[in-house]
Protein backbone atom coordinates (compact mmCIF):
# COMPACT_ATOMS: atom_id res chain seq x y z
CA UNK A 1 0.00 0.00 0.00
CA UNK A 2 1.48 3.57 -0.85
CA UNK A 3 -1.16 6.57 -0.83
CA UNK A 4 -0.31 8.87 2.03
CA UNK A 5 -3.92 8.45 3.27
CA UNK A 6 -4.16 5.23 4.76
CA UNK A 7 -7.87 4.93 4.46
CA UNK A 8 -8.19 6.08 0.62
CA UNK A 9 -5.27 3.09 0.50
CA UNK A 10 -7.50 0.75 1.72
CA UNK A 11 -10.23 1.62 -0.29
CA UNK A 12 -8.01 1.23 -3.86
CA UNK A 13 -7.02 -2.46 -2.53
CA UNK A 14 -11.05 -3.04 -1.57
CA UNK A 15 -11.70 -1.90 -5.42
CA UNK A 16 -9.17 -4.49 -6.16
CA UNK A 17 -10.39 -7.36 -4.69
CA UNK A 18 -14.49 -6.92 -5.21
CA UNK A 19 -14.57 -3.97 -8.11
CA UNK A 20 -16.85 -2.13 -5.35
CA UNK A 21 -15.53 1.48 -5.16
CA UNK A 22 -15.96 2.85 -1.62
CA UNK A 23 -14.54 6.35 -1.96
CA UNK A 24 -18.87 6.64 -3.43
CA UNK A 25 -19.84 6.44 0.24
CA UNK A 26 -19.88 9.38 2.44
CA UNK A 27 -16.25 8.81 4.12
CA UNK A 28 -17.07 9.64 7.97
CA UNK A 29 -19.85 6.55 7.88
CA UNK A 30 -17.82 4.62 5.90
CA UNK A 31 -14.62 5.29 7.87
CA UNK A 32 -16.31 4.89 10.88
CA UNK A 33 -17.86 1.12 9.97
CA UNK A 34 -14.41 -0.11 8.17
CA UNK A 35 -12.22 1.02 11.12
CA UNK A 36 -14.75 -1.00 13.65
CA UNK A 37 -14.74 -3.95 11.60
CA UNK A 38 -11.07 -3.49 11.46
CA UNK A 39 -10.52 -3.41 14.89
CA UNK A 40 -12.95 -6.36 15.89
CA UNK A 41 -11.21 -8.35 13.60
CA UNK A 42 -8.13 -7.31 15.94
CA UNK A 43 -5.79 -5.41 13.18
CA UNK A 44 -3.99 -2.68 14.20
CA UNK A 45 -4.24 -0.83 10.75
CA UNK A 46 -5.50 -0.66 7.70
CA UNK A 47 -2.90 -1.94 5.82
CA UNK A 48 -2.30 -5.33 7.62
CA UNK A 49 -6.55 -5.67 7.15
CA UNK A 50 -5.95 -5.15 3.58
CA UNK A 51 -3.62 -7.89 3.64
CA UNK A 52 -5.97 -10.19 5.27
CA UNK A 53 -8.89 -9.28 3.00
CA UNK A 54 -6.58 -10.64 -0.22
CA UNK A 55 -6.09 -14.07 2.15
CA UNK A 56 -9.33 -14.60 4.02
CA UNK A 57 -12.18 -14.89 1.63
CA UNK A 58 -15.02 -14.71 4.92
CA UNK A 59 -12.87 -11.75 5.82
CA UNK A 60 -13.87 -9.69 2.74
CA UNK A 61 -17.64 -11.36 2.71
CA UNK A 62 -17.96 -9.71 6.12
CA UNK A 63 -16.74 -7.03 4.86
CA UNK A 64 -19.17 -6.42 2.22
CA UNK A 65 -22.09 -7.81 4.63
CA UNK A 66 -21.27 -4.74 6.48
CA UNK A 67 -20.93 -2.26 3.97
CA UNK A 68 -24.06 -2.54 2.11
CA UNK A 69 -26.32 -2.50 4.95
CA UNK A 70 -29.27 -4.23 3.98
CA UNK A 71 -31.96 -3.02 6.81
CA UNK A 72 -35.30 -3.33 5.21
CA UNK A 73 -39.04 -3.48 5.80
CA UNK A 74 -42.14 -4.54 3.69
CA UNK A 75 -43.99 -1.16 3.42
CA UNK A 76 -41.87 0.85 4.94
CA UNK A 77 -43.29 4.41 5.42
CA UNK A 78 -46.88 2.53 4.83
CA UNK A 79 -48.08 6.33 4.39
CA UNK A 80 -46.13 6.30 0.62
CA UNK A 81 -46.69 3.35 -0.15
CA UNK A 82 -50.49 4.09 0.12
CA UNK A 83 -49.78 7.43 -2.19
CA UNK A 84 -47.61 5.30 -5.04
CA UNK A 85 -50.65 2.61 -5.27
CA UNK A 86 -53.10 5.42 -5.70
CA UNK A 87 -50.71 6.58 -8.53
CA UNK A 88 -50.25 3.36 -10.32
CA UNK A 89 -53.88 2.94 -10.53
CA UNK A 90 -53.59 5.27 -13.04
CA UNK A 91 -50.60 3.80 -14.89
CA UNK A 92 -51.36 1.97 -18.63
CA UNK A 93 -50.08 -1.69 -18.03
CA UNK A 94 -47.75 -3.27 -18.14
CA UNK A 95 -45.89 -1.16 -15.64
CA UNK A 96 -42.01 -1.29 -15.96
CA UNK A 97 -41.02 -1.35 -12.67
CA UNK A 98 -36.98 -1.06 -11.41
CA UNK A 99 -36.20 -1.44 -7.58
CA UNK A 100 -33.07 -0.73 -7.42
CA UNK A 101 -31.20 -1.50 -3.78
CA UNK A 102 -33.03 -4.29 -3.24
CA UNK A 103 -32.03 -5.44 -0.34
CA UNK A 104 -33.50 -8.88 0.24
CA UNK A 105 -36.36 -8.39 -1.69
CA UNK A 106 -38.82 -6.59 0.76
CA UNK A 107 -39.02 -3.31 -1.56
CA UNK A 108 -40.22 -4.98 -4.97
CA UNK A 109 -42.61 -7.65 -3.29
CA UNK A 110 -43.87 -4.90 -1.41
CA UNK A 111 -44.43 -3.36 -4.86
CA UNK A 112 -45.65 -6.21 -6.55
CA UNK A 113 -48.56 -6.69 -3.94
CA UNK A 114 -49.47 -2.99 -4.85
CA UNK A 115 -49.99 -4.35 -8.39
CA UNK A 116 -51.57 -7.23 -7.78
CA UNK A 117 -54.20 -5.77 -5.44
CA UNK A 118 -54.90 -3.47 -8.58
CA UNK A 119 -54.91 -6.16 -11.03
CA UNK A 120 -51.84 -4.39 -12.90
CA UNK A 121 -49.35 -6.45 -15.28
CA UNK A 122 -45.92 -5.46 -13.83
CA UNK A 123 -42.58 -6.64 -15.10
CA UNK A 124 -40.54 -5.44 -11.76
CA UNK A 125 -36.88 -5.60 -12.18
CA UNK A 126 -34.85 -5.71 -8.69
CA UNK A 127 -31.21 -5.15 -8.42
CA UNK A 128 -29.07 -5.14 -5.28
CA UNK A 129 -24.93 -4.80 -5.40
CA UNK A 130 -25.02 -7.60 -2.73
CA UNK A 131 -25.63 -11.22 -4.10
CA UNK A 132 -26.09 -12.77 -0.30
CA UNK A 133 -29.04 -9.85 -0.44
CA UNK A 134 -30.41 -11.35 -3.70
CA UNK A 135 -30.78 -14.92 -3.34
CA UNK A 136 -31.99 -14.53 0.50
CA UNK A 137 -34.40 -12.11 -2.08
CA UNK A 138 -35.38 -15.00 -4.34
CA UNK A 139 -36.36 -17.03 -1.47
CA UNK A 140 -38.47 -14.92 -0.63
CA UNK A 141 -39.20 -15.79 3.59
CA UNK A 142 -38.90 -13.50 6.03
CA UNK A 143 -39.39 -12.96 10.00
CA UNK A 144 -42.33 -11.23 11.66
CA UNK A 145 -40.15 -8.52 11.99
CA UNK A 146 -40.34 -7.40 8.32
CA UNK A 147 -43.74 -7.61 8.10
CA UNK A 148 -44.60 -4.69 10.74
CA UNK A 149 -46.82 -2.45 8.31
CA UNK A 150 -48.22 -5.75 6.42
CA UNK A 151 -51.54 -5.64 7.12
CA UNK A 152 -53.76 -9.18 8.27
CA UNK A 153 -55.66 -9.18 4.73
CA UNK A 154 -52.41 -8.93 3.05
CA UNK A 155 -50.26 -11.26 5.15
CA UNK A 156 -53.14 -13.81 4.20
CA UNK A 157 -53.57 -13.31 1.06
CA UNK A 158 -49.89 -13.42 -0.03
CA UNK A 159 -47.55 -15.10 2.31
CA UNK A 160 -47.56 -18.75 3.50
CA UNK A 161 -46.47 -19.68 6.69
CA UNK A 162 -42.89 -21.90 7.04
CA UNK A 163 -41.01 -22.78 9.54
CA UNK A 164 -39.05 -20.35 9.71
CA UNK A 165 -41.68 -17.47 9.10
CA UNK A 166 -43.57 -16.22 6.20
CA UNK A 167 -42.90 -17.01 2.57
CA UNK A 168 -44.16 -14.64 -0.40
CA UNK A 169 -46.38 -16.60 -2.95
CA UNK A 170 -45.88 -17.73 -5.94
CA UNK A 171 -48.12 -15.65 -7.83
CA UNK A 172 -46.26 -12.33 -6.57
CA UNK A 173 -42.62 -14.09 -6.28
CA UNK A 174 -43.44 -14.67 -9.83
CA UNK A 175 -43.35 -10.74 -10.53
CA UNK A 176 -39.85 -9.94 -9.44
CA UNK A 177 -36.97 -10.95 -11.36
CA UNK A 178 -33.52 -10.30 -8.92
CA UNK A 179 -30.07 -9.65 -10.35
CA UNK A 180 -26.72 -8.08 -9.18
CA UNK A 181 -26.30 -4.51 -10.50
CA UNK A 182 -24.20 -1.99 -9.25
CA UNK A 183 -25.67 1.76 -9.47
CA UNK A 184 -22.03 2.95 -9.42
CA UNK A 185 -20.82 1.27 -12.32
CA UNK A 186 -23.72 -0.83 -14.65
CA UNK A 187 -25.83 0.44 -17.13
CA UNK A 188 -28.99 1.40 -16.56
CA UNK A 189 -32.42 0.41 -18.22
CA UNK A 190 -34.45 2.53 -20.25
CA UNK A 191 -38.54 3.37 -20.61
CA UNK A 192 -39.21 2.81 -17.30
CA UNK A 193 -42.37 3.87 -15.57
CA UNK A 194 -41.33 3.62 -12.33
CA UNK A 195 -38.00 3.34 -9.95
CA UNK A 196 -37.79 2.72 -6.66
CA UNK A 197 -34.84 3.84 -4.94
CA UNK A 198 -35.24 4.05 -1.05
CA UNK A 199 -32.65 4.76 1.56
CA UNK A 200 -29.26 3.99 -0.88
CA UNK A 201 -28.81 7.47 -1.92
CA UNK A 202 -27.95 8.66 1.42
CA UNK A 203 -25.57 6.52 1.95
CA UNK A 204 -23.57 8.64 -0.85
CA UNK A 205 -21.57 11.35 -1.92
CA UNK A 206 -23.16 14.50 -3.34
CA UNK A 207 -21.38 13.72 -6.54
CA UNK A 208 -22.28 9.91 -6.62
CA UNK A 209 -25.59 10.58 -5.83
CA UNK A 210 -26.07 13.11 -8.50
CA UNK A 211 -24.80 10.89 -10.96
CA UNK A 212 -27.58 8.32 -9.89
CA UNK A 213 -30.36 10.67 -9.99
CA UNK A 214 -29.42 12.25 -13.49
CA UNK A 215 -29.03 8.09 -14.36
CA UNK A 216 -32.64 7.50 -13.05
CA UNK A 217 -33.61 10.92 -15.18
CA UNK A 218 -32.64 9.04 -18.46
CA UNK A 219 -33.91 5.54 -17.54
CA UNK A 220 -37.48 6.78 -17.05
CA UNK A 221 -40.54 7.42 -19.88
CA UNK A 222 -41.76 10.59 -20.13
CA UNK A 223 -44.40 10.84 -17.16
CA UNK A 224 -42.47 7.84 -15.06
CA UNK A 225 -42.10 8.40 -11.40
CA UNK A 226 -38.92 8.08 -9.18
CA UNK A 227 -39.89 6.78 -5.27
CA UNK A 228 -37.05 7.65 -2.77
CA UNK A 229 -36.86 6.99 0.86
CA UNK A 230 -38.33 9.16 3.31
CA UNK A 231 -35.32 10.82 4.65
CA UNK A 232 -34.14 11.50 0.81
CA UNK A 233 -35.71 14.58 -0.21
CA UNK A 234 -34.23 15.49 -3.34
CA UNK A 235 -33.49 19.53 -3.89
CA UNK A 236 -33.50 21.67 -6.79
CA UNK A 237 -30.20 21.18 -7.27
CA UNK A 238 -30.61 17.04 -7.36
CA UNK A 239 -33.59 17.07 -9.99
CA UNK A 240 -32.23 16.99 -13.25
CA UNK A 241 -35.61 17.64 -14.65
CA UNK A 242 -37.97 15.63 -12.57
CA UNK A 243 -40.69 17.38 -10.79
CA UNK A 244 -41.91 16.65 -7.29
CA UNK A 245 -45.61 15.22 -7.03
CA UNK A 246 -45.88 13.67 -3.57
CA UNK A 247 -43.65 14.13 -0.72
CA UNK A 248 -40.65 11.80 -2.06
CA UNK A 249 -42.14 10.66 -5.41
CA UNK A 250 -40.89 12.92 -8.43
CA UNK A 251 -41.85 12.62 -12.06
CA UNK A 252 -40.56 13.25 -14.86
CA UNK A 253 -42.07 16.13 -17.08
CA UNK A 254 -44.51 14.41 -20.05
CA UNK A 255 -43.12 17.33 -21.77
CA UNK A 256 -39.39 18.22 -20.42
C1 LIG B 1 -30.54 0.23 3.57
S1 LIG B 1 -30.80 -0.87 2.24
C2 LIG B 1 -32.33 -0.25 1.60
C3 LIG B 1 -33.26 -1.35 1.17
C4 LIG B 1 -34.60 -0.90 0.60
N1 LIG B 1 -34.41 -0.12 -0.59
C5 LIG B 1 -35.39 -0.12 1.61
O1 LIG B 1 -35.45 1.12 1.55
O2 LIG B 1 -35.97 -0.73 2.52
C6 LIG B 1 -29.61 -0.34 1.03
C7 LIG B 1 -29.35 -1.37 -0.06
O3 LIG B 1 -28.59 -0.75 -1.09
C8 LIG B 1 -27.67 -1.68 -1.60
N2 LIG B 1 -26.59 -0.95 -2.25
C9 LIG B 1 -25.62 -0.20 -1.69
N3 LIG B 1 -24.81 0.31 -2.64
C10 LIG B 1 -25.28 -0.13 -3.83
C11 LIG B 1 -24.88 0.05 -5.18
N4 LIG B 1 -23.80 0.77 -5.48
N5 LIG B 1 -25.59 -0.56 -6.16
C12 LIG B 1 -26.68 -1.32 -5.86
N6 LIG B 1 -27.12 -1.51 -4.61
C13 LIG B 1 -26.43 -0.94 -3.60
C14 LIG B 1 -27.22 -2.45 -0.35
O4 LIG B 1 -26.65 -3.71 -0.69
C15 LIG B 1 -28.53 -2.56 0.42
O5 LIG B 1 -29.20 -3.75 0.12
Amino acid sequence: MSDLDPYLDFLRHVRRLTGIDLTHYKRPQMERRLAHLRDRRGFSDFSSYASALARDASLLRELLDRVTIQVSEFFRNPERWAELQTRLAAVHAPLRAWSAGCAQGEEPYSLAILCEELGLQADIWATDLDEGALQAAARGVYAPRSLANVSRERLQRFFEPVPDGWRVRSPVRRRVRFERHNLLADPYPRDLDLIVCRNLLIYLTDAAKQAIIAGFAESLRCGGLLFVGSTEQLVAIDLCGLRPVAPFLYQKPVEP
